[in-house]
């Protein structure tokens, strides 16, 4: 069902709880100046909150998008210490939903990453929508439950058109920050089973559409490997997008 030419690869930095405004910046800077193949790969990069304006400012005039780690799905309020989409205009093109270091130490749910989804879809932005099984979850045997449940749970609430839209990053929670990457079987049996979803829920020229990252210690050692399978339609990378180099090698491994 895939067919890889009409989907352009994302590789997107998650850079976590890391990096302020002077160093982010500078951070950008240096991505900026590798030579990335933006030709054939979107990339993204995806500061905390007080690093966006900064990050979005050193970008400038190049083709690299600005994503944000988090958003509230209210516009405005009495939401303290939130972000809305709305606050992200001029700003950022990207949010991630559904992280899960935001459903595992912040309570996020299936429905929170729906409404956060709507949010972004609906400010015009670009959702990155995190998926992926425990080890516990895995080992029962569980994955392709696991994973239909959270994709079903955003979907659900989705047109064809959005879901089409949308990025969806699979990230196995054994994976990230491990060291321990999915082999690129695993990541690519996984992908598969989150664009079967996508094509029950939306049919399937929805889930052609749709670009399906891996995420989950993704190295400038193992990033060809996995971004050389086909459905694999790039990376959401956390620790080694903190390194221009290591990260402008795994947008490289992305290109077609
Ligand atoms: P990692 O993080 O690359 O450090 O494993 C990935 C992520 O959490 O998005």
């Amino acid at each position: 069902m895939t067919s890889p030419e009409a989907r352009r690869p994302i590789v997107a930095a998650n850079w976590k709880m890391n990096t302020g405004p002077h160093d982010g910046a500078e951070l950008a800077r240096a991505v900026a100046a590798e030579n990335l193949p933006f030709a054939q790969v979107d990339v993204v990069l995806c500061p905390p909150a007080t690093g966006l304006t900064a990050v979005a400012q050193a970008v400038q005039g190049t083709p690299i998008g600005v994503g944000a780690q988090h958003v509230y799905w209210e516009s405005s309020g009495a939401f303290t210490g939130e972000i809305s989409v709305p606050m992200l205009t001029g700003l950022a093109s990207y949010a991630i939903a559904g992280h899960s270091e935001r459903r595992q130490l912040f309570g996020e749910t299936d429905l929170d990453v729906q409404h956060k989804t709507l949010a972004i879809l609906a400010g015009g932005l670009t959702p990155i929508v995190a998926v992926g099984e425990s080890l516990d979850q895995r080992d029962a045997g569980a994955t392709l439950t696991v994973l239909r449940t959270q994709i079903t749970a955003v979907l659900e609430a989705l047109s064809p058109e959005q879901s089409a839209a949308s990025v969806i990053a699979y990230e196995p929670v054994w994976a990230i920050g491990t060291g321990r990457n999915a082999s690129p079987a695993q990541a690519q049996e996984a992908i598969g089973w989150i664009r079967d979803t996508v094509a029950a829920a939306h049919g399937c020229p929805a889930a052609e559409r749709v670009r399906i990252q891996y995420g989950g210690s993704v190295s400038p050692e193992n990033c060809e490997e996995l971004l050389g399978r086909e459905g694999i339609d790039g990376a959401l990378v956390g620790g080694a997008s903190l390194d221009a180099a290591k990260f402008a090698a795994i947008v490289r491994a992305a290109a077609p």
